[in-house]
């Protein structure tokens, strides 16, 4: 199906999110018109920043109410569009038949919009790393698109931490069915890392969940990753370029999965240290890592961090559609953290005695 034309019509949902905000600033930025769904656009705490983006105030930047739980929700505002940027989160992930309904109703609003051809929609890498058993990791470490984390396992369950990555499959198997169905517009898939960078509103600083991580170390705390992963990463920025990408491309085809992420990984208690040596200025007091895992778990740390340093998780498909040059993190954490200290207004806990340099 045909890629959305420079500088067409794309409906943003969950404009107002960390990465949907970056998704849309760039299409302003690349010559878009943008419609920006979100549930309040009322709400000045979530929106402000996307009126105060100078397409809003030529009309190229429209605002738009829509919960996804309601059927309907998109019909009137995915008319006329080119194409659609479904980064929006559920209410939840517990319920895998609600999870089915959700995506039924942003499929039926496509289907009814006459217009949309292309749909990127944002899944995630736990939609292709997530095990039960980390065995599985051992036996499969490549980690690239058409990997699919073992359903056969029983344990694989919603109470047991998987309906994420569970609801995010649900979700890519429903809109390239429904796709493939319509024979007017095909879903793509992009599986993003996890999410480094600039917020640029003050409410993203509790989402994501890693730069609320990041505010977490920048005022004291710092929590060992689950099962001793480490953080795999991409800037923010980077994931909306491509998402962009996605969008245009005259060569993806219906179905086909994307994992942007940067190649960068780092351990929790490194990337905390990080914020000290990439901004000394700062006098951040690093803090330690604590570990709250039961000692079944931490009796096996080792042999967890061992089968993480075994796993290669892949990009190539992104960078030779794309050709994307991804941000090294040590970027993506500085700008991170200005910007939770600038636009989150975080206050961080600095070592005793230290005296910031007091700007002019
Ligand atoms: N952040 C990451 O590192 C990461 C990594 C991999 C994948 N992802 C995926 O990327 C997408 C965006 O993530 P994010 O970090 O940008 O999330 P986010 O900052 O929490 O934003 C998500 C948005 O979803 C919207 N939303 C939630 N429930 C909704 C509903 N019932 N109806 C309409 N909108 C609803 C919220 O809209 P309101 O403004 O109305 O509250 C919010 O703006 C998600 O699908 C996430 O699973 C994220």
């Amino acid at each position: 199906m045909a890629p959305v034309p420079k500088g067409g019509t794309i409906a943003v949902t969950g404009a107002a999110g960390f990465i949907g905000g970056w998704v849309v600033r760039r299409l302003l930025d690349k010559g878009y018109r943008v419609r920006a769904c979100v549930r309040d656009p009322g709400d000045a705490s979530k929106t402000a920043f996307l009126k105060a983006m100078p397409g809003f105030a030529s009309g190229r930047l429209t605002l738009h109410a829509a919960d996804l739980d309601q059927a309907g929700c998109f019909d009137a505002i995915f008319k006329g569009c080119n194409g659609v940027a479904h980064l929006s989160h559920l209410s939840g992930y517990l319920d895998q038949d609600a999870v089915r309904r959700v995506c039924e109703h942003v499929i039926g609003s496509i289907d009814a919009s006459g217009s949309v051809t292309r749909v990127v929609v944002t899944s995630s890498i736990a939609a292709v790393i997530s095990e039960m058993d980390l065995q599985e990791l051992v036996r499969r470490p490549v980690l690239y698109e058409d990997r699919y984390p073992d359903q056969s396992n029983p344990r694989r369950t919603p109470e047991r931490g998987q309906g994420y990555s569970m609801g995010k499959l649900v979700a890519e198997q429903a809109f390239a069915q429904a796709a493939q169905r319509s024979g007017t517009w095909d879903a793509i898939t992009c599986c993003p890392g996890d999410n480094v960078g600039p917020i640029q509103s003050s409410h993203q600083q509790t989402g994501g969940p890693w730069q609320q991580l990041i505010a977490g170390m920048l005022k004291g705390s710092c929590p060992q990753t689950g099962v001793y992963r480490p953080w795999m990463t991409v800037d923010v920025r980077d994931d909306a370029e491509c998402h962009i990408g996605l969008l245009e491309s005259a060569e993806v085809k219906n179905g086909e999965r994307y994992i942007a992420w940067s190649t960068d990984a780092r351990r929790v208690e490194d990337l905390c240290a990080d914020i000290d040596r990439l901004l000394p200025e700062l006098g951040h007091d690093t803090p330690a890592v604590t570990d709250d895992f039961p000692e079944r778990i931490r009796a096996r740390e080792a042999e967890m961090r061992r089968i993480w340093a075994g796993c290669d998780l892949r990009n190539e498909r992104i960078r030779a559609l794309t050709g994307i040059v991804f941000r090294p993190l040590d970027e993506s954490l500085r700008d991170c953290v200005e910007s939770l200290l600038s636009v989150g207004q975080v206050v961080p806990r600095l070592r005793p005695g230290f005296s910031p340099f007091a700007p002019n």
